[in-house]
């Protein structure tokens, strides 16, 4: 078989490259490049999209997290909240604050923070829980806000894998005081490099990411703090305008695809599963089983892709040694790391494909 890659960008680029090349032309000959009328214009997009009233547009999905926890007041002896299954990115934020963060094990069904297991790490010097929508599946944020809620605490919302997840019909990110997200090119919106944004309903957080992503200047050179350069660029939200007029269609496609492996695959494997009122948007279609490995060396072998999003949790990298975490103390998150393996899932990925791609999955398990 051909290589199948995890998504192909190629394909979704051919689709809108006239619209690409006639926006980039646009901005090319507009003169403004950074933080001009695209990137207004997107923001007012998304915060529509979103049902808030502020969107700000940073330089990734790391710096939405680090500007979003710095204008939340998040600082050092601080303790944060989060998951041991993310990406790395998510903790390193809160360690860029000089914050502590403070891991609960997750939910094996879900992959995401098991709010029944929160409450017993809350301490004085809880200020926050960064609950992550991890491969586009929303965390319980009914559970998660009544905790907060009951105990004074602030949520920020990582995104970054979750742009247009609901619970209920309202979008994950619009439940805490922030939501976050990136733009990265393999993301379910995702632009031609880097991006990220930073939504909310508060119009002091949204004024304090705005200050702190152009170096806390507000006009001419007059600095009010210590800020960052994490400003997005007018091309990246000229193509990301686009791409999100698709977004919706984008979403509903991966979920048709991923219903198609649940059928093909769900007495073999253990497949995603999702809970009455929730909407996935499968970033990644992430399969669990004690075959993991030889499933992956088949496809592998196959031309197939197949990753094992992730193979450490965060509490046993190598970088956070430090924190004193060892094997054993977040059993679930552990596990899934033995057991996970995502699959290929794009809005292009044929039928074809996707029978050949559970073709394997099956013969290994039979
Ligand atoms: C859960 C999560 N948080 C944060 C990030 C960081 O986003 P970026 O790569 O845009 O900095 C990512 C990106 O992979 C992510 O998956």
């Amino acid at each position: 078989m051909d290589n199948v890659p995890m998504l192909d960008l190629k394909a979704t680029f051919r689709e809108i490259k006239d619209e690409v090349i006639k926006t980039l032309t646009e901005v090319l000959e507009s003169g403004r490049y950074v933080l001009g009328p695209k990137v207004k214009e997107f923001e007012k997009r998304v915060a529509e999209f979103y049902n808030v009233k502020f969107a700000v547009g940073v330089a990734s999905g790391t710096d939405a997290l680090h500007l979003a926890l710095s204008a939340a007041g998040i600082k050092e002896g601080d303790e944060v909240i989060t998951t041991p299954f993310t990406f790395f990115a998510t903790v390193e934020t809160i360690l860029y604050r000089g914050a502590l963060p403070k891991f609960v094990d997750i939910d094996p069904e879900t992959f995401n923070i098991d709010p029944y297991q929160l409450e017993k790490v809350i301490t004085p010097k809880t200020k926050a829980i960064l609950p992550v929508h991890i491969f586009g599946m929303p965390a319980d944020m009914e559970e998660i806000m009544k905790i907060a809620d009951r105990h004074g605490l602030l949520v920020i919302e990582d995104c970054a894998q979750a742009f247009g997840a609901e619970i209920k019909g309202k979008k994950v990110g619009s439940f805490g005081l922030a939501g976050t997200f990136s733009f990265y090119p393999s993301k379910n919106l995702g632009g031609f490099g880097d991006g990220g944004m930073v939504i909310t309903d508060s119009e002091e957080i949204a004024e304090k990411v705005r200050s702190l992503r152009n170096h806390c200047s507000k006009e001419g050179y007059f600095h009010k703090c210590i800020g960052h350069n994490s400003r997005l660029d007018e091309i990246q939200a000229a193509f990301l305008l686009i791409k999100m007029r698709k977004i919706k269609e984008y979403n509903e496609k991966r979920r048709q695809r991923a219903l198609f492996y649940t059928t093909q695959l769900k007495e073999y494997v253990k497949c995603p599963k999702e809970k009455e009122g929730y909407y996935h948007v499968y970033h990644q279609y992430t399969i669990r089983t004690p075959l993991r490995d030889r499933i992956l060396k088949a496809l592998h072998k196959e031309g197939i892709s197949a990753v094992v999003y992730y193979p450490l949790a965060i509490h046993l990298q190598e970088a956070i040694r430090y924190l004193g975490y060892k094997k054993g103390d977040f059993p679930e998150a552990e596990k899934a790391c033995d057991e996970v393996v995502s699959l290929p899932i794009y809005p292009e990925l044929s039928v074809e494909t996707q029978e050949q791609i559970c073709e394997v999955i099956k013969r290994v398990v039979q």
